[in-house]
């Protein structure tokens, strides 16, 4: 789900928050958490969210329509998330409507190659786990579907990281990822 704003322009205007996509595999668990997680950090701390358009997407199919998992929801609302994205397949035009593109793992990121419809376009991609703390000690975010509680609160403890840090360099340093 996307919050509401949109100036249609492929590069944003200066002082115009980019239109950021996340993107997983089945788009039911890390990137619609990284939406919720960086949306949170704009409600809380921008001083004009609804100029923000912040959207999630998967490279596969499985889940089309589907609600985040049950897990990652109930693991988000102990943390003051609500996640309410229905789970859509990242399309080439995605490329034209974000500003960053941004994968949650290797698998992720060379899918998104595949799909960006010119070289230009391929520069909007980025990993998540450039925006974590060295600190996090991970260079991608962990696929928790087939892992238990503990994976799922990992993947919030690396987007909290790594979203406040993007927001950071957003605000403070756009041309460093524009
Ligand atoms: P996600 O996790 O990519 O973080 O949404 C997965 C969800 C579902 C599947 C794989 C990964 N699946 O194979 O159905």
């Amino acid at each position: 789900m996307r919050i509401k704003f949109n100036i249609m322009t492929h590069n944003p205007t200066p002082g115009t928050p980019p239109r950021i996509l996340f993107v997983c595999l089945g788009n039911i668990c890390r990137s619609p958490a990284a939406e919720g997680v960086m949306r949170a950090i704009v409600d809380e701390q921008d001083p004009a969210p609804d100029c923000w358009d912040i959207d999630s997407a998967g490279t596969g199919r499985y889940h089309i329509g589907e609600l985040p998992d049950h897990r990652m929801r109930l693991h988000a609302r102990r943390r003051g998330l609500d996640l309410t994205h229905h789970c859509r397949q990242v399309t080439a035009s995605d490329f034209d409507d974000f500003d960053l593109i941004i994968g949650m793992d290797d698998s992720n990121l060379s899918n998104l190659r595949r799909i960006a419809p010119s070289p230009e376009a391929e520069k909007k991609i980025h990993a998540m786990s450039e925006f974590f703390s060295p600190s996090a000690h991970y260079d991608y975010v962990p696929d928790p579907y087939y892992e238990g509680a503990e994976g799922f609160e990992l993947v919030l403890d690396l987007l909290q990281d790594g979203c406040q840090n993007l927001y950071d360099r957003i605000r403070n340093a756009p041309e460093t990822i524009l």
